[in-house]
C-alpha cells in the first residue's frame, strides 16, 4: 500500500460551534465548550500523525463584535485551556505559540499565554500556533511597519526585502501552510493566515467543528494526498 503523505503545516478554521449548539436548542456558548473539547482531541491526534505544525483560528479581530457574554465565555475557555486542558500537548513536547495583536486582551489571558509559551519554548516535537485577536491583513500590515522601522534605523536595506525575510517579520516565522481545513460548510478564508496560505490546499467539510474528530481528520489528510501540487509549475511526466 502506498504510504500517506502527511502535510507539514495544517491550519484549521474551527467553524460551526454556534450552529451546533443552536441545533440542539442550547446557547452558543455550549457549542464553544464542545469546540474546546474537539480542539483538545485534535491537537493530541495531529502530532501522533507526524504533522509538525498546527495553527488554529481561536478568535479573530472581528469576534469582539459578539455579545459580551459570548466573548467573556470564550476568554474563560482560553484561560482554562492554557492553564489546564493543554497539559497533554505540553507533555508531548510541543511548543505552544500565539499569533495576534496583544491589544484588548485582559492581563489574565495575556499572562496565561506568556506562561504557556515560556513553559514550552524549548520543545521540539511540534508547534501549536493559536491565533487569538488575529487578522491576516493586520499581521501583514504590522510586518510592513516593523520592516519600515528597521529600514529607517539602518538595520536593513530596502533591497534586502524578499518573501522569506518578510515571513520573519510576521507574528511568528512559520513554514507555509500545506492544508487548510474549514468546517461547517462555509467556503471562505475569513482573513486567516493570508501570507502563509499562498499555496495551501483547501479542504472544506460540512461537519460542524464540535463533531469533527480523528476520523474526519484522516479524511482531510486522505484528500490532501490526492492533490497534485505544482506550485505554478508543470508536472514532469
Ligand atoms: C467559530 O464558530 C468559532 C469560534 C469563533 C471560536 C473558536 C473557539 C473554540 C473552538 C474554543 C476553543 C479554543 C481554544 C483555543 C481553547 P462560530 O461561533 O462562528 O459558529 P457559527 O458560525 O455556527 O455561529
Amino acid at each position: 500500500m502506498e504510504e500517506l503523505k502527511v502535510p507539514n503545516h495544517v491550519a484549521i478554521i474551527m467553524d460551526g460551534n454556534g450552529r451546533w449548539a443552536q441545533n440542539r436548542g442550547k446557547k452558543r456558548t455550549f457549542g464553544h465548550q464542545k469546540g474546546a473539547d474537539t480542539l483538545k482531541k485534535i491537537s493530541e491526534y495531529v502530532y501522533d500523525k507526524n504533522i509538525k505544525v498546527l495553527s488554529v483560528f481561536a478568535f479573530s479581530t472581528e469576534n469582539w463584535k459578539r455579545d459580551k457574554e459570548e466573548v467573556d465565555f470564550l476568554m474563560n475557555l482560553f484561560l482554562k485551556a492554557f492553564n489546564k486542558n493543554f497539559e497533554s500537548v505540553k507533555k508531548k513536547g510541543v511548543k505552544v505559540i500565539f499569533s495576534g495583536l496583544k491589544t484588548k486582551l485582559s492581563d489574565k489571558v495575556l499572562d496565561a499565554m506568556d506562561k504557556m509559551s515560556e513553559e514550552t519554548k524549548d520543545n521540539k516535537n511540534g508547534i501549536f500556533n493559536i491565533c487569538i485577536n488575529y487578522g491576516g491583513q493586520d499581521e501583514i500590515a504590522e510586518a510592513a511597519k516593523k520592516i519600515c522601522t528597521d529600514v529607517v534605523d539602518g538595520k536593513i536595506k530596502t533591497s534586502d526585502i524578499n518573501t522569506s525575510m518578510f515571513n520573519k517579520y510576521l507574528f511568528n516565522d512559520l513554514p507555509p501552510i500545506d492544508l487548510l481545513i474549514r468546517t461547517s460548510g462555509e467556503y471562505r478564508i475569513s482573513n486567516f493566515m493570508l501570507y502563509q496560505m499562498a499555496y495551501a490546499e483547501m479542504y472544506f467539510t460540512d461537519v460542524l467543528w464540535p463533531d469533527f474528530d480523528e476520523n474526519e481528520m484522516d479524511k482531510a489528510i486522505e484528500s490532501f494526498n490526492k492533490r497534485d501540487r505544482r506550485y505554478g509549475g508543470v508536472k514532469k511526466k
